[in-house]
């Protein structure tokens, strides 16, 4: 039987350290703020409800997590009086009666869904708080973990320890899972008589042996747990990030041949067999298909690219872009809320922005489609099989037709018909012995400076 389980996430953290106008859990890592990974987290790992307790910019954060999970609740703590009173501030929601409680810090971006799901079956064998911990040979500052026979019996805070326990280094990672049917009157019975005069979560621990629940400690990789404060920690655990998302990305078949350099967004595709060569950035929304290559420096966002697809080197695709399969878009291109059908080409120092371009159709060198008239942006639609000549300027509101050819060089303001060659441009005139007319008459007029000099 599945069990219902509501995730409590702690988000009222002052962040101070961050030294930023935002919310610390609004930074992003991948592109997505820290505390959407925890809730991803939690969601992956089955939990049916999300409680979030908000304090500084709460409105941010709640307008953000709100647009991601709309079920959601919040709860506002505005004295930040400990982790139980925020855990606390959650009480209606806890009222709902679940089986599964799971106590998340909304700025440990890293922790993984498994790592709940293991958590949470803890519970379904029996015992009733089930506490994260960690080695470290650096434990200041953590809550140490006492265990005896395989039971925690206590937390004790850095601030409340005792010398011996202080050389303990097995310590309180901050997650907690609680059995929501029995520990609700417990997290009510946690005091503040301590160093700190907060009211302790992790003092549900002793107070669950008290009341004869099992608890259990369930050792987790340290790098699960760390917690951003300062845009240092910002920039470390999104390495971790990217370096765990890399390895994925490669364990599920994409090739990377400088992976240190391939930066991934929190929900970046990669089929498998596609190639991601030195120096590429993608943004969110971005899928890339079977056996398409991403050649060196290119920047991708909000675009989905078919099989056998090559890109750049150095292209940028915004969103809204679409390549069919086998499409090709190539040195210093842009395109942008374009649709790129199968086998269509875009290979040099091209903008196509706010278009279709049809199967097969080739795109010229230089070719730009003017898409904005200062005011409104217009679409242009360009045939399957059609030709656009190099250097041509092509000004939306305009179709091309199927099959069509454009010259080179020109400005097409009018629609093309299938079939039809546009030529849009000056007609060439040429002037026997004009060109060496104009060479004599320059240089009598560079002697004649010289002279007076
Ligand atoms: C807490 C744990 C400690 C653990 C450590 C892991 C307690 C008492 N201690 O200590 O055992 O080793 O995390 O990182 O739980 N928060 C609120 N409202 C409050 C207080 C805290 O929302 O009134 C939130 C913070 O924003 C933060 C989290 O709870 O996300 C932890 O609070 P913090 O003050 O950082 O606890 P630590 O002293 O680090
Ligand atoms: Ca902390």
């Amino acid at each position: 039987m599945t069990r219902s389980c509501l995730s409590i996430i702690l988000a009222a953290g002052e962040g101070t350290r961050m030294r930023s106008g935002m919310s610390k859990v609004l930074h992003p890592v991948a592109g997505l703020p820290l505390v959407g990974h925890v809730a991803d987290a939690a969601a992956a790992a089955g939990a049916d409800a999300m409680a979030v307790v908000t304090g500084r910019d709460s409105e941010a954060v709640e307008r953000f997590v709100a647009a991601r999970f709309p079920a959601a609740s919040f709860h506002r703590q505005i004295e930040r009086l400990g982790t139980a009173h925020a855990v606390l501030a959650a009480r209606d929601a806890i009222a709902q009666g679940y089986d599964d409680l799971l106590v998340l810090f909304g700025d440990t971006p890293l922790l993984t869904a498994d790592t709940l799901r293991t958590a949470r079956a803890l519970l379904g064998t029996g015992a009733g708080v089930v506490v994260l911990g960690f080695h470290t040979q650096r434990p200041e500052g953590y809550g140490r973990l006492i265990v005896a026979d395989g039971q925690l019996h206590a937390i004790r805070e850095e601030k409340d320890a005792s010398q011996a326990e202080r050389a303990i280094t097995f310590c309180n990672g901050g997650v907690m899972v609680l059995d929501g049917r029995r520990v609700a009157p417990l997290l009510d019975a946690i005091g503040n008589d301590n160093a700190k005069g907060e009211y302790y979560l992790t003092d549900i621990v002793a107070l669950a042996r008290q009341a004869g629940h099992g608890v259990v400690a369930l050792e987790a990789d340290a790098s699960e747990l760390v917690g951003v404060n300062t845009r240092v920690e910002l920039a470390e655990v999104e390495a971790a990030w990217q370096a765990r998302q890399r390895r994925q990305a490669m364990l599920g078949g994409a090739t990377m041949i400088d992976p240190s350099s391939v930066f991934l967004a929190h929900d970046t595709v990669l089929d498998a067999d596609c190639v991601i060569e030195p120096n590429v950035v993608f943004g969110p929304g971005v899928r890339i298909g079977t056996g398409a290559v991403i050649h060196a420096f290119c920047h991708l966002e909000g675009v989905t690219i078919a099989e056998d697809c090559a890109v750049g080197p150095f292209a940028r695709l915004r969103p809204g872009t679409q390549l069919g399969q086998g499409a090709k878009v190539g040195n210093f291109c842009e395109t942008k809320n374009a649709e790129v059908e199968a086998g269509a080409k875009i290979n040099h120092l091209s903008y196509i922005g706010d278009a279709r371009v049809g199967a097969g159709a080739n795109i010229g060198a230089g070719t730009i489609t003017c898409n904005y008239d200062g005011a409104l942006k217009h679409h242009t639609d360009i045939g399957s099989g059609a030709f656009v000549g190099s250097n041509s300027s092509l000004v939306a509101p305009v179709r091309i037709g199927d099959g069509a050819y454009v010259a080179s060089g020109s400005v097409v303001t009018e629609d093309v018909p299938p079939d039809a060659m546009a030529i849009a441009r000056g007609r060439q005139v040429n002037k026997d012995g004009y060109g060496r007319t104009v060479r004599e008459r320059n240089a009598a007029a560079k002697a004649a400076r010289s002279g007076k000099a």
